[in-house]
């Protein structure tokens, strides 16, 4: 039998112990918790788990149940996803596509001369029927996942260069408001376009931004590139709803160029494509309204499909430069030649396409392309290298540009080609042509300048670049990648509890209780 003196230290022994446990078992559990490393940077262009957020809940705790797509989308006899792009010459066509639901009988588009009246609309002042033109649509039929659709093009020909028109689409009863659009000049002439890399991802709630402030900054452009990937599921109707909704009115007033990026192709290029974009034919066999170019007043636009038959596109793309008129050249696709990630390279498109570009009797100015979601920008490139010394003054290269304007955003590496790269940012880019000089600016989602130069056209066909100054910070706002925040306040300001710790502090509480009871019984 113990003493009462040996029993009362064993159980302020046990109790030391037993503080001294708790006291390291709830410091453990408050310490925030250490979180596993990072996965390693995705390769193919994966899309990242989109952060679910909880359901909208009213005061009572009710939640709003989400609105279904099927409705959200549902076409309707109103005209929608009303969009300009060119079929044939800009400076005498202009071709606007749209969506109706399949209960619609008539598809007809109307266009006039703009006056500064409404003369054009039956029944206000002025009008006069003569100098309305109405043309009937061509129509296919689209069935998605989530409705059956009609899709209406038609091309207006025979336009007068540089004119404005108005125009309108409908059934005869139903009918778009009336959207106002320029032809080009059939000369050279000063003009600026809007170029975006892959919106993809956040389509309606985050690239909207993007693309109405580029609008913004330049109301009076004549078309806005898309570099592929303008969608992350070329088959889901719903992001193409996100898409147009995000542009809305803009895709009816300035015409777009898009090229087909890899999440617009699965073997073959989505059947939206070719339903809601009527494009140039004039590509090789095949490659019909995803392969092609035109002239705009002084500049030779090309697109090129970089998700197939890259030779057949070689030879194409090296008679469309042989053959051209024109002072600048500016080239999109969507897989960079020049690759800004690591990891992640484009070989095949790179040995295709690349010698074709420096062989060509005129210099290929510009080379806009997308896919890597971040930004990089060379200097004048040729046969691989940068530029240098003397040969900046003795021969003709090419500026190449990655960039994103969606909300999917990696992280740049570093690459001597690079002259400007940036990872984090949502960016548009704004090029202005005017004579021998070409501006090119890059402008975060903010509209702040985040890269900017000059080419200037020599005698012999090559450019002076000029590097101009710019206000945001030369790396990005990206910068590391995200704080875990979202793990940290999860578990409010102390932290989460770890498991281990919170068992470690019960066994300990349990090895006391029996010391203390073991104790009292041998009083
Ligand atoms: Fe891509």
């Amino acid at each position: 039998m113990r003493s009462p003196r040996t029993t009362a230290a064993a159980v302020a022994a046990a109790a030391v112990v037993a503080l001294f446990g708790l006291v390291f078992a709830f410091r453990a559990a408050d310490a925030p918790r250490k979180l596993p490393p990072a996965p390693p940077a995705a390769r193919d262009d994966p899309t990242p788990p989109r952060p679910t957020l909880p359901p909208s809940s009213t005061a009572a705790g009710a939640s709003t149940p989400r609105y279904d797509e099927k409705v959200q989308y549902k076409p309707t006899p109103l005209p929608d996803r009303v969009i300009l792009t060119w079929k044939g010459d800009p400076a005498r066509s202009q071709a606007v596509t749209w969506r109706t639901d399949t209960t619609v009988k008539a598809a007809i588009a109307q266009v006039a001369v703009a006056g500064g009246g409404p003369g054009f609309e039956p029944g206000w002042r002025g009008y006069d029927a003569k100098k309305v033109s109405k043309i009937a649509a061509r129509t296919e039929r689209l069935k998605s996942a989530i409705n059956e659709a009609l899709y209406h093009s038609v091309n207006f020909e025979g336009l007068t260069p540089k004119t404005r028109y108005v125009y309108r689409v409908g059934d005869g009863s139903n009918w778009s408001e009336w959207f106002q659009f320029e032809t080009a000049s059939d000369k050279p002439d000063d003009f600026g376009f809007i170029y975006f890399g892959d919106a993809q991802n956040g389509i309606r709630s985050l690239w909207s931004r993007v693309a109405r402030g580029a609008y913004s900054d330049m109301p009076k452009a004549k078309f806005i590139v898309h570099a592929g990937d303008l969608v992350d599921s070329g088959g889901s109707d719903t992001q193409w709803g996100e898409w147009h909704a995000a542009a809305g009115w803009i895709n009816g007033m300035v015409p777009s160029v898009p090229t087909p990026g890899n999440h617009e192709y699965g073997g073959k290029v989505t059947p939206h494509w070719r339903a809601q974009f009527t494009l140039p034919e004039n590509g090789p066999p095949g490659q019909e309204e995803y392969c092609y170019y035109f002239d705009y007043q002084g500049v030779r636009v090309i697109s090129l499909h970089s998700n197939e038959k890259l030779t057949e596109q070689a030879k194409w793309v090296e008679a469309v430069l042989a053959d051209n008129p024109c002072r600048w050249t500016v080239v999109t696709f969507h897989h960079p030649i020049y690759s800004p990630v690591a990891g992640r390279d484009n070989k095949a498109v790179r040995e295709a396409w690349r010698a074709v570009f420096d062989r060509a009797p005129k210099t290929v100015d510009l080379v806009l392309q997308g896919h890597d979601h971040t930004y990089a920008r060379s200097s004048l490139m040729r046969e691989d290298n940068t530029l240098s010394g003397t040969q900046l003054q003795t021969e003709r290269g090419t500026v190449y540009v990655v960039s994103v304007s969606g909300a999917k955003l990696y992280s740049a590496a570093d690459r001597t080609w690079m002259v400007r790269k940036g990872s984090g940012l949502q960016l548009y880019q704004l090029i202005r042509v005017s004579g021998d000089r070409l501006s090119y600016e890059s402008k975060g989602a903010s509209g702040d300048l985040y890269d900017a130069f000059e080419l200037s056209k020599r005698d012999d066909g090559g450019n002076d670049l000029i590097e101009r100054e710019m206000s945001l910070p030369p790396e990005s706002e990206g910068g590391p990648e995200p704080p875990p925040a979202a793990a940290a306040v999860a578990g409010g300001d102390r932290g989460v509890r770890d498991p281990c710790a919170v068992i470690a502090a019960a066994a300990i509480l349990a090895l006391v209780a029996l010391a203390v009871g073991w104790a009292v019984r041998g009083r």
